[in-house]
């Protein structure tokens, strides 16, 4: 199929595009490198030998944006394309609900012009809130707690309008739990641009020395350890959740919404000590006052994924760790 990505070169992006080229899919990505690089086209082609069209476009330039639909011709659209910080969505949150609804409006509108009846929306378990039931189902109460988190549930919302209004228009919605980790070659992975605010990129940066320590928000949870727990998932596995979400688009109508996690969760310190362990390095820390809007647990059930597209989580939290970290000492991101 020729499959439109928007966001392509990102972190998420590059994984999903890297398999859909190897499953013989042709590849457009746009991508306005604002958390990206051009350069991981190269890295790409390097890994499966395959090539993909690449343009710098801006999903809020709707000109640029149609002539790539208009010259295309996409029968499918990916779209990873949008912003993520939680933190930042509080200090400007206008500009979450531009790029994250905004744009996804423009690519809607440029479907239907374009017959373009098939899409696969990146979204989040942010949209859940804090959990009141673990694991967290589908059915679990929509309460986002950051304007983030509520543009992607408008964005969901959004989707499903736009597929009940139209005939044979497909929709998958994915709620990624927390992706991590790399592809096995180092030569992809995260690589944030700015400080980043997420667990693993942080504790990588420790390792490496480019900062003293790792701060562990709360050390009172009711876990088994005292820190917090998520559902880490390897991003190879949710990539793979991405070609298995194209499957079903091609057999029905209507839209689905998925939980892309692995069912269970680990709390900082099992992921220090899982670092630890793969790369021989002791991790510094020390405990601090929680993160506000901080869950205590937080894991998927995934009984539907696998129900319906009969994909489950193939990485194990070692795996997660021993790849990021390869990732590190191959293409050093974060130096
Ligand atoms: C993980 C755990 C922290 C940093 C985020 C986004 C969410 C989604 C997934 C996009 C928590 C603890 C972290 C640190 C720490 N992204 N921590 N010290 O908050 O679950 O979710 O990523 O969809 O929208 O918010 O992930 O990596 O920030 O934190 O103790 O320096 O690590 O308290 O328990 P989070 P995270």
């Amino acid at each position: 199929m020729r499959i439109l990505v928007t966001g392509g070169n990102g972190y998420i992006g590059s994984h999903t595009v890297r398999q859909l080229l190897a499953a013989g899919h042709r590849v457009l990505v746009l991508d306005n490198f604002s958390n990206s690089k051009q350069e991981v086209k190269i890295e790409i082609q390097r890994l499966c030998n395959l090539s993909y069209d690449l343009e710098e476009v801006d999903i809020l330039d709707n000109d640029k944006l149609e002539c790539a639909f208009r010259n295309f011709q996409p029968e499918a659209v990916m779209h990873f394309a949008g912003l993520k910080a939680v933190a930042e969505s509080f200090k400007v949150p206008e500009k979450y609900y531009r790029e994250n609804v905004v744009g996804l409006l423009n690519i809607l509108q440029l479907m239907e012009k374009y017959s373009c009846k098939n899409i696969v929306f990146s979204s989040s378990a942010t949209v859940y809130g804090l959990p009141t039931i673990l694991p967290i189902t589908e059915e679990h109460g929509l309460n986002p707690i950051s304007p983030y988190g509520r543009s992607k549930l408008v964005g969901e919302n959004i989707i499903k309008d736009w597929s009940n209004a139209g005939s044979d228009r497909s929709a998958v919605i994915l709620r990624y739990f927390n992706p991590v980790g790399a592809h096995s070659s180092g030569l992809i992975g995260e690589n944030p641009t700015g400080v980043p605010s997420n667990l693993f990129p942080i504790i990588l940066r420790t390792i490496l020395g480019i900062q003293p320590n790792l701060e562990i928000y709360g050390y009172d949870y009711d876990t088994h350890d005292g820190t917090a727990a998520r559902d880490y998932i390897h991003i190879e596995d949710l990539a793979s959740a991405h070609l298995a979400a194209l499957d079903l688009l091609a057999v029905f109508e209507g839209v689905e919404t998925f939980n892309v996690g692995t069912g269970r969760s680990y709390t900082v310190l099992d992921v220090i000590k899982a670092f630890e362990h793969v790369t021989k390095i002791q991790v510094p820390y020390k405990f601090v006052d929680r993160r506000s809007g901080d869950a205590p647990n937080c894991f998927a059930d995934v009984a539907k994924i696998k129900r319906v597209l009969g994909w489950t989580s193939q990485y194990g939290l070692h795996q997660m760790c021993d790849t990021a970290w390869n990732w590190c000492e191959t293409t050093k991101p974060l130096t």
